[in-house]
């Protein structure tokens, strides 16, 4: 099949058409299978990065409170267990607020490595670091982090710390979470402490609430993919006639978010005609939700080993402490022979 981008405008550079080719290619794949999806890293455009800087401040939206609870009360503790003279990796670093919390107290961190997909909005975050945090190197890089990516030259010579604040390994299938995660071994080399947060299974209705929110900037948010599409692939999404639906899949312990067609209705995008049945929903998003016990498990699986969990007082959240004993390209050899 060939996806037909829209034609590019004359400005556009080489590496913003490829850009937009995989775009109009992973989206035509997406809405052609059964049942339809959309890759959840299209959200972050500039307008999506926003309205998730809102999602974060919701009263119904409790991670990111409980995280920052949790990060508060042990920032130290945190900051002790980075090796003197580190890089600290974050992966997915959004407006880095919370690494602001531990940045605070890591008070021999040589260098911040801020990696994000919104390669705009990461350089605006990393002008007012700058000012913030003189002492500190400041190194973003814009990437993919669900895939392999360079660090730059001056952090490969320093020990490194890892960053993976906001449950964002539950966006990941568990068996992804794994691979990402000896991923991340493989970047953050031998003896390096990673520091993971993880949302904890709770009552579905407190689940429920927080992807539902009374304000609608979650439901803006996810149909803000189907806005992108019409932006930059000059499809004709009529946003009224799709909903945002999100509920807790008991089974398989995540958050869904889906978007719902209202009626019957065929869409024209980079010319291929898809059409949706009333109330066939688009599935954009999981948020996989983990036990204490059950995320020890996936990390040790993945050649981690757990040094230290902390919750909040609601036992909503976590933020585990991993370590790496064994290098990861060496295990990797010796599995090989
Ligand atoms: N990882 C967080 C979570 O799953 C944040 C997040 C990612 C999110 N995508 C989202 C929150 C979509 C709300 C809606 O909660």
């Amino acid at each position: 099949m060939t996806a037909l981008a829209r034609k590019p405008h004359r400005h556009e550079t080489a590496s913003q058409n490829a850009a937009n080719e995989a775009f109009a290619a992973d989206v035509i794949a997406g809405l052609t299978a059964t049942p339809k999806r959309l890759p959840p890293k299209y959200f972050y455009d500039s307008v999506g990065s926003e309205l998730f800087e809102r999602i974060t401040s919701l009263p119904e939206y409790y991670p990111t409170r409980c995280e920052a609870e949790i990060l508060t009360a042990h920032a130290k503790e945190i900051a002790d267990l980075f090796p003197k003279g580190a890089a600290l990796i974050e992966f997915g670093s959004g407006s880095s607020t919370k690494t602001r919390i531990v940045l605070s107290e890591a008070k021999t961190l040589a260098a911040y490595v801020p990696v994000d997909i919104s390669a705009e909005f990461l350089h605006q975050q990393v002008e007012g670091l700058r000012q913030e945090y003189p002492n500190v190197a400041m190194l973003p890089v814009a990437a993919d982090i669900s895939k392999p990516f360079r660090l730059p030259d001056s952090a490969e010579m320093l020990p490194r710390a890892g960053f993976f604040p906001g449950s964002t390994i539950g966006n990941f299938e568990p068996h992804e979470a794994a691979a990402f995660l000896r991923h991340a071994g493989r970047i953050l080399g031998r003896g390096a402490t990673f520091i993971v947060g993880v949302d904890l299974v709770k009552d579905p209705q407190i689940l429920q609430k927080a992807y539902n929110d009374s304000q609608g900037v979650t439901a803006r948010f996810n149909l803000n993919l189907l806005a992108r599409i019409n932006r930059e692939l000059g499809a004709k999404f009529d946003l009224a006639a799709f909903e945002h639906h999100a509920f807790f899949n008991r089974e398989r312990s995540r958050i869904e978010m889906h978007l719902a067609s209202l009626k019957r209705q065929r869409v024209k995008v980079c010319g291929e005609c898809i059409d949706f049945r009333a109330g066939e929903t688009i599935h954009t998003e999981n948020s996989y939700k983990y036990s204490l016990e059950s995320f020890g498990a996936l990390a040790r699986g993945a050649g981690w080993s757990p040094v230290a969990v902390w919750t909040d007082a609601d036992n909503y959240f976590s933020v585990h402490a991993l370590t790496l004993k064994d290098d990861p390209a060496e295990a990797r050899d010796r599995a090989d022979h």
